[in-house]
């Protein structure tokens, strides 16, 4: 599997680029990676990391906000693999503000990230993934689904990043495209570590879900990876929910009381 996976530096990124890995190994497939972050050096122990497993790695460091870089990183994966099978769009940041509070760079920070970065990779990727009938999955977000204060510029960009999936599932669809999110709940990476990494905080945020865990990033990349591999090859325009079933709390959580307490 040729692969471009953004967001590879670290967590659920870095747990993609690794499962994308096995998952071809097991399937007797060959991994050809381009690894893309802002962090040039961490992506360097990514491939590393990667190398020793037998993965061919290439890595692109640089600003995907930047209108220039999702091109530089399509032609850069395509004079080194000859093509794409696969596009993992992952890489995103959380800025803390509320709508209200947020200025203008805040918020074109989430929309450029989080969205527009997206749209344009598929756009100069589409060539090379018609002709291998290559599937896409994009990164959202639970906060995609429910508003979260204080993340208001993140969710209403997620938001809009899980209607655009199934907008480019539509529209490429008949070119063989496959386009697919998955959408984490509280998964425990350096963007959440502040909040994890101190045992009580991470226990309350686990009892927010029915499974009370809080999750890892490889259960994303195990979502990830199967819907960009040939088992998902007639998934499009889906978005899976990656989150302890968190989504379902609303009721327990506001009206119910605590659902577990009989
Ligand atoms: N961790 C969670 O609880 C959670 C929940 C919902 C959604 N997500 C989403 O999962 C994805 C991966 O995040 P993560 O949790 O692994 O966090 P992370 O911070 O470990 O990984 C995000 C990566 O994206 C890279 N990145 C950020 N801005 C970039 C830019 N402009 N250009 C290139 N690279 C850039 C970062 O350097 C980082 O390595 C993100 O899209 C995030 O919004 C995470």
């Amino acid at each position: 599997m040729r692969a471009i996976v953004t967001g590879s530096a670290a967590g659920i990124g870095r747990a993609t680029a690794l499962k994308l890995h096995h998952d071809a190994r097991q399937r007797g497939d060959k991994t050809q990676l381009m690894l893309v972050d802002l962090q040039a050096d961490k992506l360097e122990s990514v491939a590393k990391e990667l190398r020793d497993e037998g993965a061919e790695v290439e890595t692109f460091g640089g600003d995907l906000t930047d209108v220039s870089v999702p091109g530089r990183v399509v032609e850069a994966t395509v004079k080194a693999f000859g093509g794409i099978d696969a596009l993992i769009s992952n890489a995103g940041v959380i800025k803390n503000g509320s709508l209200m509070d947020i200025e203008v760079e805040d918020y074109e920070l989430a929309f450029n990230i989080n969205t527009r970065a997206t749209w344009l990779l598929v756009k100069a990727a589409r060539p090379h993934l018609a002709e291998a009938k290559g599937a896409i999955v994009a990164t959202g977000s639970i906060s995609g689904f429910h508003p979260t204060p204080p993340l208001g510029a993140y969710s209403a960009s997620k938001a809009a990043l899980i209607m655009m999936v199934r907008q480019l599932a539509v529209e490429l669809g008949p070119e063989g495209i496959r386009c697919n999110a998955v959408s984490p709940g509280s998964t425990h990476t350096a963007m959440t570590d502040a909040r994890y990494s101190q045992p009580e905080l991470a226990a309350e945020a686990a009892k927010k879900n029915p499974l009370h865990m809080i999750g890892q990033p490889e259960h994303q990349a195990a979502a990830i990876a199967f819907l960009a591999g040939p088992e998902a090859a007639y998934i499009t325009g889906e978005n899976i929910l990656v989150d302890g079933g968190m989504q379902n709390m609303l009721m327990p959580a506001s009206a119910m009381g605590d659902p577990w307490k009989r």
